[in-house]
């Protein structure tokens, strides 16, 4: 999902893998690796050196974006972190706001906030994609700035555009995110304090099924 040929910033690199394996590979022509930590940027040195790419890649300690410059990077990455995570570092980047920048999120647990914050602040999700490691399914999500908001049926934070209809990991992962409903709205179905939220999520539900009835079809 990054772009061939523009640079990049890896937000929470740890070992700089990923930003290593786009210079290797001629994707991107120079990258920021940063972190938090400073132990995982210990890791991305190490990277770095080993593959003799310190003139490519720039290491930096940041939360978030907030020592990444705008001139730093054109597609920026985060991957394996939390969703609401993401919401808070994107949201915290005014210069994210921005047609020619886009994002690649990889999230662990609540993509559904991501879409939201997505689709509510005038970021547009271009594509979605599934993959699988070791029996777990992963979701990655690109997206960028158009400024426009649209209305959006109920499930569509669960499932996005992921490609239920063609693609069977995509599938998988959108029926767990519906199993995962379920569970919940059973759990709460009689629970007067709930009911607001109950609603809801059974509205996301029902429309989760028919987007894979649908798919069937
Ligand atoms: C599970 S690792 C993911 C590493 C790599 N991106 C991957 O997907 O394999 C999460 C990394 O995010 C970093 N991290 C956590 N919160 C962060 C923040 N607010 N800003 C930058 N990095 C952060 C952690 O230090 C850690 O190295």
């Amino acid at each position: 999902m990054v772009r061939f040929g523009k640079t990049v910033c890896d937000v929470g690199t740890d070992h700089a893998y990923l930003p290593s394996y786009l210079i290797l590979n001629g994707i991107s022509p120079k990258a920021v690796a940063s972190d938090i930590g400073e132990g995982p940027l210990e890791n991305a040195a190490k990277t770095v050196r080993a593959y003799g790419l310190s003139e490519k890649i720039s290491l930096r300690l940041s939360d978030g974006l907030w020592n990444i410059g705008e001139n730093d990077a054109e597609d920026i990455v985060l991957c394996g972190m939390g969703g609401e995570l993401m919401v808070r570092i994107i949201d915290e980047t005014p210069w994210l706001r921005n047609g020619n920048k886009h994002l690649v999120c990889q999230p662990m647990s609540h993509a559904e906030d991501l879409r939201r914050f997505f689709i509510e602040n005038g970021f547009t999700i271009e594509k979605e994609t599934a993959c699988e490691d070791s029996g777990r399914v992963y979701i990655a999500i690109s997206a960028y700035y158009t400024g426009e908001t649209k209305a959006y049926p109920p499930g569509f934070i669960y499932y996005g555009m992921l490609p239920v209809s063609t693609d069977n990991l995509a599938r998988a992962y959108v029926e767990k995110q519906a199993q995962r409903l379920k569970k919940r709205t059973d759990g709460i179905e009689n629970n007067e304090d709930l009911f607001a939220e109950y609603k809801l999520l059974s509205e996301a539900l029902k429309d989760i099924e028919r987007k894979l009835e649908n798919a069937d079809g």
